[in-house]
């Protein structure tokens, strides 16, 4: 599959509920000039063709996701533009969204820089967390120590630094021009670049603490099992970089659950579960910001908190120091993923290059940036110690019923819309069967979850199975576990409350390997089923269907 958004997945698209402003008028303004989808497979019908361009663009945002902002400028009655994102007003910050009405507005500066990179002629180099040695990590601790000793309305302090996550992932600011839409970060097409500059100022801000130009922050390398734990940097009580707000169960040698499932595996089995999680979501066609980076949030946040503060809920999560090095490790997962494949690339959207951000620099001046200029790390000044990717020859192996026997038995379809509160079972027609290699290079065969709507304050899991009656058997490395969806708690800008009441958005899934894996590619239809596993009954499902995105 190409383009990034095999990397994000959830995708945004489904029009059909009010609850998710942008991305509802998103889809259907952006269909202009909309065309008739006579090819759609037409097992369960899903509202609104989508032109073309649209869904491209959902794939794409496949590398972010769900009901986002992710580029597009809305107006009030549907009829808004394609538009880049542009940074937001700071004059206009509000009190961002959670229960608790924080106030995570950053301090205010009229004057903004457009930011231009300076190389220094240096690369900072960011290694794997459990790999630092004793001289780094001293000059880490003292970084994080200094950031948290600026006062507190200091852009740069580490209090603020958290807000900035905050404030773009909880509605804090709308987007300019469309006071009705909050910018919103996550599952869009925006959630690598934002979180690239993020880490960056971060970076940058953390060397200039301790005159130390070269300075890069650790990445918590949960690809490898070797960094399947958490780094034990993070786990000093007496030092900087530890946050009380964890889940005591997980502290090390505990292995990190990608799967946040209900079993207790061996800590073996587990370790091989995430390798191919990790498969399925770099190479096969799954969601990064899914699954492992929500997952992981959670499985880090306290339980004992009211949102599991402070990783499991976005308001919170950038107040433990661990944040920075679980979303570098996300960021290289960009950079590995591009080298992967050639037909991996990044989005050419102009939307999505122009959209920008703000944010304070190392001098505290306030910086406007731009996508484009983050494509490459190198571009800013940072880079990769290169390690094993020891998921790359996990591919999942088929579990169930051999070659092309099991997907006929249809029992009563379910209704849709649908809330899932249990197993739910379809078989699905697909466009076209048996196609030549290089068609599919050039298609990705997606199984696509459509209006997936949900209360984004609540943690939501359901995972897809293809081709197996018996589904809720299935493990992560068996090849009918086609993925998840999966939800990080957040909240939403005050002022939207009452129209926000849900977030809306799609799940897409790249299976044209694993109907190979399963011997079913000759095959018409499929067997698909839906199982919730968090927030059971508090999720609906639109429709499910499968189509072929380029
Ligand atoms: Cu901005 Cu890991 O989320």
């Amino acid at each position: 599959m190409g383009g990034m958004s095999q990397l994000i997945s959830p995708t945004l698209s489904s029009p059909a509920s009010p609850a998710c402003p942008f991305q509802r008028r998103r889809r259907s303004q952006a269909s202009a000039p909309r065309r008739p989808r006579a090819t759609r497979p037409a097992v369960i019908s899903c509202e609104s063709g989508p032109s073309e361009r649209v869904d491209r663009r959902e794939v794409l945002l496949g590398l972010g996701g769900m009901c986002a902002a992710g580029g597009l400028g809305v107006g009030r009655r549907g009829d808004a533009l394609a538009l880049p994102i542009q940074a937001p007003n700071l004059s206009e910050c509000q009190t961002a969204g959670t229960s608790s009405g924080n106030n995570c507005c950053p301090p205010y500066s009229a004057t903004i820089l457009d930011y231009k990179f300076t190389p220094t002629g240096k690369l900072r180099v960011r290694r794997p967390a459990h790999k630092v040695d004793e001289a780094y990590l001293a000059k880490y601790k003292k970084a994080v120590e200094l950031m948290k000793a600026l006062p507190a309305d200091d852009p740069r302090s580490f209090a603020q630094q958290a807000n900035v996550h905050c404030a773009y992932c909880d509605g804090a600011y709308d987007q300019v021009g469309f006071p009705d839409l909050e910018l919103q970060v996550h599952n869009s097409w925006l959630f690598f670049p934002f979180h690239r500059f993020y880490l960056h100022f971060h970076e940058r801000i953390l060397g200039k603490l301790i005159g130390d130009d070269s300075f890069a922050l650790p990445f918590w390398n949960w690809d490898a099992p070797a960094g399947m734990t958490i780094p034990q940097i993070f786990t000093d009580p007496s030092s900087s970089l530890y946050d009380p707000l964890r889940d005591p169960a997980h502290q090390p040698p505990e292995v990190l659950d990608m799967d946040l499932g209900d079993a207790a595996p061996t800590p073996q089995r587990q370790i091989d579960l995430n390798l191919s999680i990790m498969y399925r979501q770099m190479r096969r066609g799954g969601s990064m910001e899914n699954s492992p980076h929500g997952p992981v949030h959670v499985w880090v946040g306290d339980p004992r908190q009211p949102n599991g503060e402070n990783m499991g809920i976005f308001y919170s999560a950038g107040r433990d120091p661990i944040f920075y090095s679980h979303h570098a490790n996300v960021d290289r997962m960009w950079q590995v993923w591009k080298k992967l494949n050639p037909r991996n690339v990044d989005f050419t959207d102009q939307d999505w290059l122009d959209s920008s951000f703000l944010f304070y620099d190392e001098d505290a001046r306030l910086v406007r940036v731009k996508v484009r200029d983050c494509l490459d790390p190198e571009m800013l000044g940072f880079t990769y110690q290169k390690v094993d990717l020891p998921w790359l020859s996990k591919r999942a192996t088929p579990r169930a019923t051999p070659a092309g026997e099991s997907s006929s038995t249809s029992s009563s379809p379910p209704d849709f819309p649908l809330t899932l509160s249990s197993l739910a079972s379809i078989t699905l027609k697909r466009p076209k069967v048996s196609r030549p290699q290089a068609d599919k290079d050039k298609q990705e065969e997606t199984l696509v979850v459509d209006g997936i709507e949900f209360d984004p304050t609540n943690c939501v899991k359901f995972d897809v199975y293809v081709d197996d009656t018996d589904a809720g058997e299935v493990k992560p490395d068996d090849s009918e576990f086609a993925g998840s969806f999966f939800n990080v708690p957040h909240g939403r800008g005050n002022k939207k409350k009452g129209k926000m009441e849900a977030m809306t958005t799609t799940l897409r899934l790249g299976i044209t390997d694993l109907l190979e894996d399963l011997k079913l590619d000759d095959d018409d239809e499929i067997l698909v089923t839906l199982i919730p596993r968090r927030g059971k009954g508090k999720v609906k499902i639109g429709g499910v269907r499968i189509e072929l995105s380029s």
